[in-house]
C-alpha cells in the first residue's frame, strides 16, 4: 500500500517541482483549468486538477478574457472544508492571492457566499455582489512549515468557488516585520499614485507580482475627496528601487504633486479599522529649482503624533531618483481613511507621492493539538481521498471524517474512519489522541494486534468490527474509565474476554470471532493454560530485554571506548607526575629530546612558539611547544601558571601534560590531537576531501561550547580563553573538538609586564569592546565564539579582503547584514549542499549575531550558546533521517579519510592586529 502510493503520488510532486521550476517561489494555478499555458505577462499558469477534487465549469464574462478566468472549481455546498496545499520554503516571506470570478458558473445567478482560511486561520468571507466583477484577496506572510493550505468553507449561500490560486516568493527582508510569528499582513491597498493608465502595475514590472492599483480607476468610495490642484507627473529616468519593499520602478516613475500645497483622499479600507502595517513611498522625480525646497508633513485627522515628521524626499532618500519609504509598523487606521499631506511653511513646493500600501495584521489561530498526529497519520494513506483533504485537522472547521472539541485550541474527539480499505495494523497516531471519546474503524481490511488505547482516557465507543484483527483481547481495554460500547464481531480475535471488561456492564459484542471465548469460572482448565502461556511470554519477553539490554550495554562500552581512544586516562596523566595532583609535570630536556627525535618533526607554529610532534617511552603520542616569547621567562610565575593548566581537565579541552624550562627554554606539552584544527577542515586545501557536514560542525561546535563553559564557570578562577578561533579549536580521531591554547594568553601577558591591559587576540575575534575598553569578561570569549558559528555556517574566513564585497573584510559585517535581512541562504557554506535543516542554521545564524553584538552585557553566557545548539542538533537529527539518502553525506568521507598530519596551531601565524580593522569593527554595520 505504502509503495504503491508513493508511485501514485510521483506525478504530483513532479508537477509541484515543474511548477516551482519556472519562476523560483512562483505558483499560478488556473483552478478548474484544462492545460499549461503561457499568459502574454509571461506567468506559467498550471491547472489545478492534480492537486485538488471537485467540479469544474468554464464561464464567458466579456469584460475579461485572460484565459486563467474563463474557468473555476467548484465545491459542494457542505460543512466541510476544501483545501489546496502548496509547497513553500519555510523563513521565507510570500504573498498569497486567491481570486474569484462568478460569472454564473451555476447557471443559478445566486451568488456565492463562503469563508476562505489559511491553515487553521479564517482569512475572509467571500461574498460575491456581481457575477462579471472579481474578487481578490491577498495575504502576506512567513511560512513556518514546509506547506501552507488554503481553504474553503461554510458555503452561506451559493457554492464555494474558486477562479486562480497564487504563490509569490519575496527575496530580502521585504515586509519582515516584528510580528510576523503571529500575524499575517492582509493587504488592503497597494495604490500607484500618478498612473496615466487604469491598468495595474504587476508582473513583469513588479518581480513580485504585487498588484498596483492605479489610482485613476474609479471605484466607489476608493480615492475620493481629491485636493484641487493635483497633478500627475512622470519620468522615464531609472530609479533606484533597491531599498525596503523594493516597489517597481514603473511605480515609482508616476506621482501626484499637490500643486496647492495639499494632496488629500479618502479612502475605504476592507477589514478596517485594524490595526495596520502602512507604507509610503516617495521618489523625488521633478527638476526642482536648486533654490526650491518640498517638505511635507502627513496630517490625520485625530492622530496629531503621527503628524510630526517632516518629510523631505530628496534628502530622506540621499537623492533624486531614489526611494524613501517611510511609514509606520503598526498603526490604527479606522474603515474611512482621510489623510493630507500638507507642505510645510518654509517648504517652496507642494507634496508629492508615489505610492503607499496598507496591510491589516491578522492574528494567526494556534492550529489544534493533534494537527502533528493527524498529519503522521495521513502520511500513511498519501492516496486515499479521505487522508487528502488538507488543512488543520479542526480549524477553521473540522475534516469530514474527524470532530473536535470546541476549546479555542480544539482537540480531536471522534475519528471516522468506516469502510475506508485500510489495511495494516491500527495506526499508532490514534492511540495518542488523549482527547478521543469515538473511534470508527469498523469495515476495513486492518490486521494485527488491537494497540493499547490508554493514552485516550476518555474513549466512550470504539467501532472495531468487520476486520481482519487478530491476536487477544488487551486488558488494558478493562482500564479505560469510561469505555461505554466496544464492537469487535466479525475479526479474528483470539483468547479469552478479560473478566474486567465483562464485568463492566458495557456494550460488547465480540461475536464471529472464532476463537475468542468468554471467560468462564468454572473453566480452570482455560485459566491454567492462560497462565502458562503468559508466564512463558513473561519469560520471553524478560530474555528479550535482558537481552537487548546486553547489547545495548556493549554497544554503550564500543561508543565509550571509540571516544577514548586517544585520550589519555587519568592515570596516565598522573603517572607523569609528583603524584600531588596539583603540580605539574616536569619533564627533563632531554626527555622531550628524545621523545621528539631531537624535535625532528615540526606539526604547527603560531604566535606562541612552533609544535613538534612527539612519542613518549610508554608509547604516548605529545604534542610539544617550544614558546619562542621571551616573555615566559620569568620562572616561578611560568611554574605557577602552569601548574594551574595542569589541574583543568575536561573532555573538550586539550589535555596538558606538563612542562620544561630549561637551558633557556620554556616548553608545554600537550596531548596530541590526531586530526588537526577547525581551520583546516573549514578553509584548509583538503576541504574537498575531508569537507564536514552541518550536524558534525554542529557537534564541534557544542565540544568547543562545552569545553569554554568549562574554563568560564567550571574554574576557580574562572578562566577566560581571550583567543578563541578555528585554529585552536583541534579534532580528534572521532572529529569530536577539544579546545586548545587556553590559559596561555594570560601566561604570556602577566609573565611579561605584570601589565595585564595589553590586548591579546587574533583580528577578526576579538572582541571590539575588550580592544576599546580593555577591560576582559567572559564575554569577549563569547564574541569569538560567534565568529566561529558564523564561520561554521558560511565556511567564510573571518577575514577576507575578496568574499564580502566592496567595504567590507569582516564576517560579523557580512553575515549580519544578510542574516537580518532574512537572506541566510546568502552566506551558507555552498559546500553544504541541502544537507541542512533550514531552521537549525536559523537557530544557529541568530544565536551568532547575539553573540557577536558589540556590547558584552547584549550577548549570551556561553551555556545558553549551548543550550541553542543543542536544540540545533535535535533539529537537525530529525531531518537527517528524512534526508537519510537523498543527499551525500559528506562527513562520511571526513570519518574515513586517511589522517592528516596532527597539528597544533598556535594561530596569529598570518594575522597580526593593526589597529585599523580592529577599531573600524565596532561601529560598522
Ligand atoms: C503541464 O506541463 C508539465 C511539464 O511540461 C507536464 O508535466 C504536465 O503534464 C502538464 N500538464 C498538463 C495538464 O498538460
Ligand atoms: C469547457 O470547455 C472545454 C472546451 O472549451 C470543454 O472541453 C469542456 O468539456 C467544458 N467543460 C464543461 C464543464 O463544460
Ligand atoms: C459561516 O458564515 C456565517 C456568515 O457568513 C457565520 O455567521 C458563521 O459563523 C460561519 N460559520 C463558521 C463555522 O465559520
Ligand atoms: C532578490 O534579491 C536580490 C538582492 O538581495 C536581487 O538582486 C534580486 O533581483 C532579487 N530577486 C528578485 C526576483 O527580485
Ligand atoms: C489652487 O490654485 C489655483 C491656481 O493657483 C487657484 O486658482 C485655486 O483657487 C486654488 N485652489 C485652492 C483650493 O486653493
Ligand atoms: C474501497 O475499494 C473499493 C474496491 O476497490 C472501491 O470501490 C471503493 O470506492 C473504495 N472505498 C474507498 C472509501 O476508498
Ligand atoms: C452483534 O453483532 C452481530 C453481527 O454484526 C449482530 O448480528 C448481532 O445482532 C449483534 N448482537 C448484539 C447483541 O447487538
Amino acid at each position: 500500500m505504502a509503495n504503491g502510493g508513493l508511485l501514485i503520488l510521483l506525478p504530483l510532486l513532479l508537477l509541484m517541482d515543474f511548477i516551482t521550476a519556472q519562476m523560483p517561489g512562483f505558483v499560478s494555478l488556473d483552478c478548474g483549468g484544462k492545460e499549461n499555458f503561457t499568459d502574454i505577462t509571461g506567468l506559467n499558469w498550471t491547472p489545478d486538477s492534480s492537486i485538488i477534487e471537485g467540479e469544474t465549469a468554464n464561464i464567458t464574462v466579456s469584460n475579461e478574457l485572460r484565459e486563467q478566468y474563463t474557468t473555476v472549481r467548484y465545491f459542494p455546498a457542505d460543512d466541510r472544508k476544501y483545501c489546496y496545499t502548496l509547497n513553500v520554503v519555510t523563513r521565507t516571506r510570500y504573498l498569497v492571492r486567491a481570486t474569484f470570478l462568478y460569472g454564473n458558473f451555476d447557471n443559478n445567478n445566486v451568488y456565492p457566499k463562503f469563508d476562505i482560511s489559511i491553515g487553521p486561520t479564517h482569512w475572509n468571507t467571500i461574498v460575491i455582489s456581481d457575477a462579471n466583477t472579481m474578487e481578490s484577496q491577498e495575504l502576506i506572510f512567513l511560512a513556518t512549515e514546509p506547506t501552507i493550505s488554503i481553504c474553503l468553507s461554510n458555503a452561506t449561500t451559493g457554492q464555494p468557488f474558486i477562479s486562480t490560486l497564487e504563490l509569490r516568493q519575496f527575496n530580502g527582508s521585504l515586509y519582515m516585520t516584528e510580528f510576523e510569528n503571529h500575524y499575517f499582513l492582509s493587504v488592503s491597498a497597494r495604490i500607484n499614485f500618478g498612473s496615466d493608465s487604469d491598468a495595474p502595475v504587476r508582473y513583469p514590472d513588479d518581480p513580485y507580482d504585487r498588484i498596483w492599483q492605479s489610482d485613476s480607476v474609479k471605484k466607489a468610495n476608493y480615492l475620493v475627496d481629491v485636493a484641487p490642484g493635483t497633478e500627475k507627473i512622470s519620468t522615464t529616468l531609472p530609479i533606484d528601487v533597491s531599498n525596503g519593499e523594493r516597489p517597481p520602478e514603473k511605480v515609482m516613475q508616476t506621482a501626484v504633486v499637490g500643486r496647492n500645497g495639499s494632496l488629500t483622499y479618502r479612502l475605504n479600507l476592507d477589514g478596517f479599522p485594524a490595526f495596520g502595517w502602512a507604507f509610503t513611498y516617495f521618489a523625488e522625480i521633478e527638476d526642482l529649482a536648486p533654490s526650491a525646497v518640498r517638505k511635507f508633513r502627513l496630517v490625520l485627522p485625530g492622530a496629531p503624533e503621527l503628524s510630526k515628521p517632516v518629510v523631505n524626499i530628496q534628502e530622506n532618500a540621499q537623492g533624486k531618483y531614489r526611494v524613501y519609504e517611510p511609514g509606520y509598523y503598526n498603526v490604527s487606521f479606522p474603515f474611512v481613511l482621510s489623510f493630507r499631506f500638507g507642505k510645510t511653511s518654509d517648504s517652496t513646493e507642494g507634496p508629492l507621492l508615489n505610492a503607499m500600501e496598507i496591510n491589516k495584521y491578522l492574528r494567526r489561530t494556534d492550529g489544534s493539538l493533534d494537527a502533528p498526529l493527524i498529519a503522521a497519520l495521513t502520511s500513511r494513506y498519501t492516496t486515499a481521498n479521505w487522508a487528502q483533504e488538507g488543512g488543520d485537522p479542526c480549524l477553521p472547521v473540522p475534516r469530514s471524517w474527524i470532530s473536535c472539541s470546541s476549546d479555542p485550541q480544539p482537540r480531536i474527539t471522534s475519528i471516522k474512519l468506516s469502510n475506508m480499505n485500510l489495511t495494516g495494523g491500527i495506526p499508532s497516531e490514534l492511540t495518542k489522541l488523549n482527547g478521543l471519546v469515538k473511534l470508527f474503524l469498523d469495515g476495513n481490511s486492518l490486521n494485527g494486534p488491537i494497540p493499547d488505547f490508554s493514552g485516550c482516557p476518555d474513549l466512550e465507543t470504539i467501532h472495531l468490527e468487520n476486520n481482519q484483527l487478530s491476536g487477544e483481547l488487551p486488558s488494558s481495554l478493562a482500564n479505560l474509565p469510561n469505555l461505554k460500547e466496544l464492537y469487535l464481531q466479525n475479526n479474528l480475535l483470539s483468547g479469552t474476554v478479560p473478566s474486567r471488561l465483562l464485568d463492566k456492564g458495557l456494550t460488547l459484542n465480540y461475536t464471529g470471532n472464532n476463537n475468542l471465548h468468554a471467560y468462564s469460572n468454572s473453566g480452570n482448565h482455560k485459566n491454567i493454560i492462560i497462565g502458562v502461556s503468559v508466564g512463558a511470554a513473561i519469560l520471553l519477553i524478560a530474555t528479550i530485554v535482558s537481552w537487548m539490554l546486553m547489547k545495548k550495554g556493549k554497544k554503550q562500552q564500543a561508543k565509550k571506548g571509540r571516544l577514548e581512544l586517544g585520550l589519555p586516562s587519568q592515570k596516565h596523566v598522573s603517572s607523569f607526575g609528583d603524584a600531588a595532583a596539583d603540580a605539574a609535570h616536569c619533564f627533563t630536556l632531554s626527555e622531550l629530546e628524545e621523545a621528539t627525535k631531537n624535535f625532528e618533526r615540526k606539526v604547527g607554529s603560531g604566535g606562541f612558539g612552533v609544535v613538534y610532534y612527539g612519542k613518549l617511552n610508554d608509547g604516548k603520542e605529545i604534542a610539544v611547544k617550544v614558546l619562542t616569547n621571551n616573555s615566559f621567562q620569568g620562572k616561578r610565575e611560568f611554574s605557577n601558571e602552569v601548574s594551574l593548566l595542569s589541574r583543568i581537565h575536561h573532555r573538550n579541552l586539550v589535555q596538558f601534560f606538563g612542562y620544561c624550562q630549561e637551558d633557556g627554554k620554556s616548553i608545554l606539552v600537550y596531548e596530541f590531537i590526531h586530526k588537526g584544527t577547525l581551520k583546516e577542515h573549514l578553509h584548509g586545501p583538503l576541504i574537498r576531501e575531508r569537507g564536514i557536514n552541518w550536524i558534525k560542525r554542529l557537534e564541534i561546535a557544542e565540544d568547543a561550547a562545552k569545553g569554554i563553559e568549562y574554563l568560564h564557570t567550571g574554574c576557580v578562577p574562572s578562566i577566560i580563553h581571550r583567543d578563541l578561533k578555528p585554529s585552536n579549536v583541534l579534532l580528534d580521531k572521532n572529529m569530536r573538538a577539544k579546545v586548545s591554547d587556553f590559559g596561555l594568553s594570560k601566561l604570556a601577558v602577566d609573565g611579561a609586564s605584570h601589565v595585564s591591559s595589553i590586548v591579546r587576540g587574533t583580528v577578526g575575534y576579538l572582541d571590539p569592546e575588550y580592544y576599546i575598553s580593555q577591560q576582559l569578561t567572559e564575554k569577549s570569549d563569547v564574541y569569538s565564539f560567534g565568529v566561529i558559528l558564523l564561520e561554521l555556517i558560511s565556511g567564510q574566513e573571518a577575514i577576507s579582503n575578496v568574499n564580502f564585497g566592496v567595504n567590507c573584510r569582516n564576517i560579523v559585517q557580512w553575515a549580519k547584514l544578510h542574516i537580518e535581512s532574512g537572506n541566510i541562504q546568502g552566506i551558507i557554506d555552498p559546500a553544504l549542499r541541502n544537507g541542512y535543516d533550514i531552521q537549525s542554521m536559523w537557530k544557529i545564524a541568530e544565536k551568532a549575531l547575539i553573540c557577536v553584538q558589540p556590547h558584552g552585557s547584549m550577548r549570551p553566557s556561553i551555556s545558553e550558546v549551548i543550550k541553542d545548539i543543542q536544540d540545533a542538533l535535535s533539529i537537525e537529527k530529525g531531518a537527517e533521517a528524512a534526508r537519510e539518502g537523498s543527499s551525500d553525506d559528506v562527513s562520511k568521507h571526513s570519518l574515513h579519510s586517511p589522517t592528516n598530519l596532527g597539528l597544533l596551531d598556535l594561530g596569529m601565524s598570518d594575522h597580526c592586529l593593526s589597529i585599523d580593522e580592529s577599531i573600524s569593527r565596532p561601529s560598522a554595520r
